[in-house]
């Protein structure tokens, strides 16, 4: 839907009002009425690397989710202040691992012997605190663009990897990219008694995967992937490795949100794609290569945005930018300091990965 031409004079009086002081992140999956005043677009890497890039901004913005929003404020100077312009956007995956849960697994991974060569690895949709608890653990932070890095990163370092909290990244990475078995994967449940795993299971496993996944990726299934094969003769099948593994292996490419746009840039006219990933960013790709000639579909009967991302909308985004104007502070994101210093060890393993 077109944006309220009120309030896109409203955002834009803001923002030039505040002029250099403020800077706006938008990830890839925000909508397009909120994406046209980002600075800066990206998938969570890009963005985390690029949060640091205007020390002289006094306010970050961060249109996207909070725990891209608190590792913002983990990567930038403490005279940065991070604003979400809605407080409520979370991410579901990033709440199926709570710090309680996770140490709990560390005591259970200690009891059954095979702490000492587990190397944790944290997906970057986690809250600060799974961070901490990664930096603390000698482990390193990844994204859906560096996961495979990561990997091969975490076993020059352990013989086992423990990784936060998305199975499906982590299962798909080991398998596709790092030659292991599905067998060599184990799944940890946080809601049964020792994960719902023998100490047999831990020391065989080589891949010890946090039981949670994304409820907007989770809906796409091996079915999805036939039915489009079927209706478009000849069509390339992309989706981000958040996907459930059998759907992964059904596609014909995999890959990040920038890797998704990078790999439709490239796409020859008359080609044709269904893409499964975030419907916002779909859309917005069907419509810029449309009038290049390439057909680009939702991998997907069921129309799929993330609710959370949603949340960020453009009442919220005039809300922040003229509460900032007026010398207000609303929504700030701060981490404490002690989970601040050992979160940002973690990210800065990942900012080293080849
Ligand atoms: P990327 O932008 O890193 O591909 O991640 C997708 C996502 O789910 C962010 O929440
Ligand atoms: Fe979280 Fe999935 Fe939404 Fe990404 S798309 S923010 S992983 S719920």
């Amino acid at each position: 839907s077109p944006s309220d031409p009120d309030l896109v004079e409203r955002a834009r009086a803001a923002k030039a009002k505040l002029g250099d002081k403020v800077f706006v992140l938008g990830h890839h999956y925000q909508r397009d009425e909120v994406i046209q005043f980002a600075d800066v677009t990206g998938d969570s890497f890009k963005l985390a690397r690029d949060a640091a890039a205007r020390p002289e901004a006094e306010y970050i913005v961060f249109c996207g989710v909070h725990f891209m929003a608190e590792s913002a404020d983990i990567l930038t100077s403490d005279d940065q202040k991070v604003v979400l312009p809605d407080l409520a956007a979370g991410c579901s995956m990033a709440d199926m691992a709570t710090a309680e849960q996770v140490a709990e697994c560390w005591d259970v991974l200690t009891e059954a012997g095979v702490a000492e060569q587990v190397v944790p690895v944290s997906y970057m949709n986690s809250s600060a605190d799974i961070k901490a608890f990664t930096g603390k653990h000698g482990g390193t932070i990844c994204t859906s663009s560096n996961a495979k890095k990561a990997l091969e990163w975490a076993f020059e370092q352990g013989e086992k990897v423990l990784f936060l909290p998305d199975q499906h990244l982590g299962r798909n990475t080991a398998v596709r990219d790092m030659g292991m078995t599905l067998e060599d994967c184990v799944v940890y449940n946080p809601h049964k008694p020792n994960g719902g795993l023998t100490a047999e299971q831990l020391r065989d496993a080589k891949m010890i995967l946090w039981r949670g996944h994304c409820s907007v990726h989770g809906r796409f299934s091996l079915e999805s992937v036939e039915d489009v094969r079927a209706r478009i003769p000849g069509v390339n099948v992309l989706v981000h490795p958040e996907c459930k593994h059998e759907v992964v292996a059904a596609a014909d490419y995999v890959g990040s949100t920038e890797y998704i746009i990078k790999a439709l840039e490239a796409a020859p006219p008359g080609s044709k794609w269904a893409i499964g990933t975030e419907l916002n960013l779909v859309r917005r790709l069907a419509n810029r290569f449309a009038p290049e000639g390439k057909e680009i579909v939702f991998l997907d009967k069921t129309v799929c945005f993330c609710s959370t991302m949603n949340r960020i909308d453009l009442p919220h985004l005039v809300w922040a930018l003229e509460s900032l104007a007026e010398g207000n502070l609303v929504n700030r994101i701060q981490v404490d300091k002690e989970t601040e210093a050992f979160a940002k060890l973690a990210l800065e393993r990942m900012l080293a990965l080849p």
